[in-house]
């Protein structure tokens, strides 16, 4: 098991940092392959919290090298940002620890205004972005007109491209009555920026390619999760790139004979950031008390998370589309405490039960979910890290799950830190991890 790739089942927030943090030392390379500074992945080291948001979780490890891949949209302010504030944690960023792919698309000044503007005309029906410009950074690149963080290397071409850009940007802007852009002082702040992004810049399809063939191993780090696919999540409430596995290989070059496992992460309940069909959300006092306990806030924008039951009815679904292997299953610590607790295994719509997963997210909202309840546990699972040794409930619940969303769970985090998770002997984790 060589190239390994790391997906959320959920709706994001599901612990993929903590896992790829675990991972790391088993691999030589950790790739980003989608989305940018919108994640948020948290790796607590110690009394240390780490949130990465563009650069792949693995730089925590300083012999590793990290490759921000293709598919990654890349806000070169962000990043300057995330690399300064890394340095001042006493992780240095070198070119030797990081590669941009020059092929990855620039979230730009404009994307930002332009996401804006488009949030506020759907009003109630707005997706409840990051607004970090993700969406509109995506359109340019489908719509071929996007600037790639390889035009840092020919400041002349980028600076016409930007002009060009703008220009029209500024027509919109005209047309709507809205501000228009200053495209000198625009211009400026990105040129600027050229310096600290240049030596960063390269080939990463063939880096990763050769690395390939030497017979290196590569982490590849999915952002956002399954539902919030933009082809296979709860669309149009969703993020503007493919988050699930495939996304693996057209976010950074390699070919699908080479991924050669998948690990799904799930919590242990369900949490989403943003609007959007959420079937088992609890809008009511033990919703806040998983809030609460499990700290459900955005890294990214701090907003609170909604947060609901187990839906397995998704996580099977998850299962299928990205072909996971196994289920890392995180945050079981966070049940601790509760009576009885309810996992979702199907939907009723219209009194009928359905086979699939609703492709509307107008019927996605009108589903019922069905329920079967499971007893919880009384005693402490935080930082237990053997199987046997969880109270026996907790261990029912785990092998519940794994029943019905008919996957392997080969580990269970049981806190936020590096040592609080259980690796089950034997499972595809333990062979990835020990390979
Ligand atoms: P990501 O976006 O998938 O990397 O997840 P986030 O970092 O946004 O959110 C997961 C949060 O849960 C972070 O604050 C983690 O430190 C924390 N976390 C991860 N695993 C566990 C766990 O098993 N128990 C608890 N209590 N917290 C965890
Ligand atoms: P990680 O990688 C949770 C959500 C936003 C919004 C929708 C679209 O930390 O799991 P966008 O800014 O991407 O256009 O917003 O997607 N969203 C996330 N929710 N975790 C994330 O990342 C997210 N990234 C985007 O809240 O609903
Ligand atoms: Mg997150």
């Amino acid at each position: 098991m060589k190239n390994l790739v790391i997906v959320g089942t959920q709706w994001g927030d599901e612990g993929k940092g903590k896992l790829v943090d675990i991972l790391t030392p088993a691999f030589d390379i950790v790739a980003r392959y989608q989305g940018g500074h919108n994640a948020g992945h948290t790796v607590i080291i110690g009394d240390k919290r780490f949130v990465l948001h563009l650069i792949p979780s693995g730089i925590l490890h300083t012999d590793k090298l990290c490759v921000i891949g293709n598919g990654v949209v890349v806000d070169p302010k962000a990043l300057v940002d995330e690399i300064d504030q890394l340095e001042k944690l006493g992780i240095n960023v070198t070119p030797d620890q990081l590669r941009i792919s020059s092929r990855a698309h620039l979230i730009l000044p404009y994307h930002r205004v332009i996401e804006h503007g488009g949030e506020e005309r759907r009003g109630k029906e707005k997706v409840g972005t990051t607004m970090r410009g993700i969406g509109p950074a995506y359109e340019d690149k489908i719509g071929r007109r996007g600037l790639r963080a390889g035009d840092f290397l020919d400041e002349e071409l980028l600076i016409e491209k930007l002009r060009t850009n703008i220009e029209t940007v500024n027509m919109l802007q005209e047309a709507q009555k809205a501000h228009l852009i200053d495209e000198d002082e625009l211009v400026e702040e990105v040129v600027s920026l050229a310096p600290r992004i240049q030596p960063y810049v390269c080939d990463t399809p063939l880096l990763l390619n050769r690395a390939v063939k030497q017979g290196k191993r590569i982490l590849l780090e999915g952002a956002q999760a399954t539902m919030l696919d933009i082809d296979f999540g709860t669309y149009p409430f969703v993020t503007s790139s493919n988050a699930t596995a495939g996304g693996a290989c057209t976010g950074t070059g390699l070919p699908p004979g080479k991924i050669t496992g998948v690990l799904g992460i799930a919590k242990a309940y369900t949490t989403r950031v943003g609007s959007g069909p959420f079937p088992t959300e609890l809008l009511n006092e033990t919703g806040d008390k998983l809030r609460a306990k499990g700290f459900e806030y955005g890294a990214s924008t701090g907003r609170p998370r909604r947060c609901g039951w187990f839906d397995a009815f998704v996580v099977r679904y998850s299962v299928a589309i990205n072909g996971v292997n196994s289920i890392a299953l995180t945050k079981l610590d966070v049940l601790d405490g509760i009576d009885e607790i309810k996992v979702c295994t199907g939907y009723k719509y219209e009194g009928k039960q359905l086979v699939d997963m609703p492709f509307d997210a107008k019927k996605l909202e009108g589903v019922e979910p069905i329920y079967e309840t499971l007893p919880g546990w009384t005693e402490s699972t935080v930082g237990v890290t053997d199987f046997d040794k969880l109270p026996q409930n907790a261990q029912a619940y785990v092998n519940r799950l794994s029943e019905l969303v008919e996957c392997e769970i080969s580990v269970v985090s049981t806190g936020p830190e590096r040592n609080q998770t259980i690796v089950r002997p034997g499972t595809c984790f333990d062979k990835w991890q020990n390979q």
